[in-house]
């Protein structure tokens, strides 16, 4: 039986936080003071995340994606990608990074098999950078990028978008992705930052943007969805060159095509990025569980997914734990 919930939807995407650690400290996501992460000892070994992986495929996942906290602070993260590749059945391993450790990184990445990376940037100025993460590092990132190019790496930006601060941003990242072959996602801001500082007049919507776009850029043409359940909404330019997408979930929340499940860097699964309850398998992979066992828990949290998340709703409440500690 494959994993299909309650609202006739089928799951086949896994994502896997290995770590809630980062390197720089984006306000929408980490707050600015000292931080309790985990202790090593809480975080699923790569012998566990494999395990999970494994069951996750032979109940039908085909999609990988890795992310953190910031995935490439993890020790021999290639050694991890090279064993999800090696798992009969997966069609397709993504990683998310922010990009500070990726010049470093991108060929052992590249030897390990991964081929897909998504880089968290969300603007070309080095100030501004700073502004948004507290850290020095945009010229790392920089580096990162042009090497991960340089390797053949398939590349898409993500940026954040925040009212009163990105909007700057907007057509610069769209000509540095129309120049060098990189689609550029603007990631509506969600209320998932650990200051509680999110509220909707902070958003910077997709239609602001894509009238910014279509005004100082060009024309904008939808893709047809060649992946309906995918969460960005892609646009190509007119002129043929270039495509940005928008992943909307304030003002086009794509609920409805929910193919995700998540599992945590200290082994919990959860249904949604949202969602208040996680269900943990953990205790069974250190407490002797069986693979039917973990097999029973991840279609547990498939049953237990719900319609779609409720931000505009008056009754909604933010989860407990930020995005650094559920992985995006
Ligand atoms: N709202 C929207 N996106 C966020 N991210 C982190 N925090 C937020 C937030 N509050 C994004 C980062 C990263 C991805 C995993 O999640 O850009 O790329
Ligand atoms: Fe780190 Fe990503 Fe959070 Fe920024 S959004 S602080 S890069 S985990």
């Amino acid at each position: 039986m494959p994993l299909i919930d309650g609202f006739d939807r089928l799951h086949d995407n896994l994502r896997i936080s290995v770590t809630d650690r980062c390197n720089i400290r984006c306000f929408y996501c980490m707050p600015e003071g000292p931080i309790l992460f985990l202790e090593r000892e809480e975080i699923l070994s790569f012998e566990e995340i494999e395990r999970v992986a494994r069951v996750a495929v032979s109940l039908g996942v085909r999609k990988l994606r890795l992310t953190g906290g910031e995935p490439l602070v993890r020790k021999d993260l290639p050694v991890l990608v090279e064993r999800l590749c090696a798992i009969p059945g997966v069609e397709d391993i993504g990683l998310t990074t922010n990009g500070v450790l990726l010049a470093g990184q991108a060929e052992a990445l590249w030897r390990a098999g991964l081929r897909r990376l998504n880089v968290h940037l969300d603007t070309l100025d080095a100030e501004r950078f700073f502004r948004i993460t507290r850290r020095d590092d945009f010229g790392r990132v920089m580096e990162g990028l042009d090497r991960a190019l340089e390797l053949g790496f398939r590349v898409k930006i993500n940026a954040v978008a925040v009212t009163n601060l990105c909007e700057p941003d907007v057509v610069p990242l769209a000509l540095y992705g129309r120049e060098r072959g990189v689609e550029i996602r603007y990631i509506e801001f969600m209320p998932l930052d650990a200051q509680g500082l999110w509220d909707k007049s902070k958003v910077l919507l997709q239609d602001q943007m894509m009238e910014i776009l279509r005004r100082e850029v060009g024309e904008l043409v939808e893709i047809p969805d060649r992946d309906p359940r995918a969460p960005a909404t892609e646009y190509r330019f007119a002129d043929g060159i270039g495509k940005v997408g928008f992943i909307s979930s304030v003002s086009k929340p794509f609920c409805l095509n929910c193919n995700r499940l998540r599992l945590t860097s200290d082994g919990k699964l959860r249904y949604c990025l949202f969602a208040i309850e996680e269900l943990d398998v953990k205790g069974l992979l250190r407490g002797g569980g069986t693979d039917l066992e973990l097999a029973e828990v991840i279609r547990e949290a498939v049953r237990r997914k719900w319609l779609g998340h409720e931000i505009h709703s008056t009754q909604f409440v933010a989860p407990p734990r930020p995005m650094y500690s559920i992985g995006g």
